[in-house]
């Protein structure tokens, strides 16, 4: 398109090329340039207001269009071929184009899992990922819930089509507690060297779940699961104190309640003093004070026992903690599924 005015000729130019260094295209639309000429209308002779006028509100037509047309080709993702997974041996330059890792940032929650697991490290925990497919005996048997116990109900998640060897259905963890069996098993050569299991799981759990502002079928979940001997209850709280201060980077009172959970005995529910507003009352703890946050306990000596530990020599403590949760309250995010959400806007909030 071309302008008689020289002037709106020659913004018309410099604002065509500017589009492809702008990340949000229609942000050409706000160029101080474009606004100086609409400013310049009423100090134009009255004969040429309208021509001009009419030129600049077609400049303003051209530049939109084409920044809905940039816009929607720098959004526009190469295809990936899913259905052929590369060989890794051929020429980097042989592979799959995969997006450039410049356009992608890493989400809040990993980012803010690495805090917590900075945290865990200097504490002497090591870190082993959960599973997203587990199996009937990992989330239940070996966690002491006896077949057709109720208590299974409360764990109520999705499961495969396919059965496994027991003609059972896989399932998608409704908890990272389906690990405890295996880092158990893993790690129990420490306690012979002296030195105790500590080990953080960490790992993404499914729930059929009514959906809220507090309620996802897709989070997160920090499992901790510590064995060794002389282990007690004071040894929990301790632990989940001095990891929750470091993370709000505060002072905190803690309480513990009794509760009920298969795999613990004694069991709690864990809650911490409000972070925001130091027990006065505020909307992130519903005007409480108090902010129910997990559940943990003194490990069930049938689960000890179901790993080949000798519950008579040791003694240990777990726990479950929901790690959205956790972000949620240290920055006052009012939806738990803004996390799963894709939204951008949202995402880039976030350094
Ligand atoms: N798995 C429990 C849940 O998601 C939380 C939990 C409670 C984990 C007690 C534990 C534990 O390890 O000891 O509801």
């Amino acid at each position: 398109m071309s302008y008689q005015n020289s002037q709106i000729a020659d913004v018309a130019e410099m604002l065509k090329g500017r589009i492809a260094e702008l990340d949000v295209k229609s942000d050409v639309l706000k160029a101080v340039e474009l606004k100086a000429l609409f400013d310049a209308i009423p100090s134009l002779p009255a004969d040429q207001r309208a021509a001009y006028g009419k030129e600049l509100n077609m400049l303003r037509s051209e530049l939109q269009k084409l920044a809905e047309e940039q816009q929607s080709q720098a959004e526009a993702l190469p295809p990936i071929d899913v259905t052929a997974p590369f060989d890794s041996n051929v020429p980097a330059d042989k592979r799959p184009a995969l997006l450039p890792s410049d356009q992608g940032s890493k989400h809040p929650l990993m980012t803010e899992l690495e805090t917590v697991l900075d945290i865990f490290y200097r504490m002497g925990f090591t870190a082993v990922e959960s599973r997203e497919i587990d199996d009937d005996y990992h989330m239940f048997s070996a966690l002491n819930f006896p077949e057709g116990h109720p208590a299974r109900d409360d764990y109520d998640t999705f499961v495969t089509v396919e059965t496994d060897k027991d003609g059972k259905k896989f399932i998608a963890p409704a908890h990272t507690s389906t690990m405890q069996n295996r880092v158990l098993q893993r790690y129990k050569s420490n306690l012979e060297n002296g030195s105790p299991i500590a080990v953080l799981i960490p790992g993404r759990v499914f729930r059929n779940e009514d959906l809220d502002a507090r309620h996802e079928h897709t989070f997160y979940q920090l499992e901790g699961v510590y064995v060794g001997k002389g282990i007690h209850a004071g040894h929990l709280v301790a632990t989940l104190k001095t990891f929750l201060q470091s993370y709000y980077q505060k002072e905190l009172e803690v309480r513990t309640q009794p509760y009920y959970f298969p795999f613990t005995e004694p069991s709690f529910e864990f809650a911490l003093s409000c972070p925001f507003c130091d027990k006065k009352g505020c909307n992130v703890c519903s005007y409480s004070g108090w902010i129910e946050l997990l559940g943990c306990g003194m490990i069930h000596p049938n689960v000890l026992r179901e790993a080949g530990i000798d519950p008579e020599v040791y003694t240990g403590f777990a726990w479950g903690c929901g790690l959205d949760r956790l972000v949620l309250m240290k920055y006052n995010i009012e939806d738990i599924r803004h996390f799963e959400s894709a939204k951008l806007d949202f995402l880039r909030q976030f350094p």
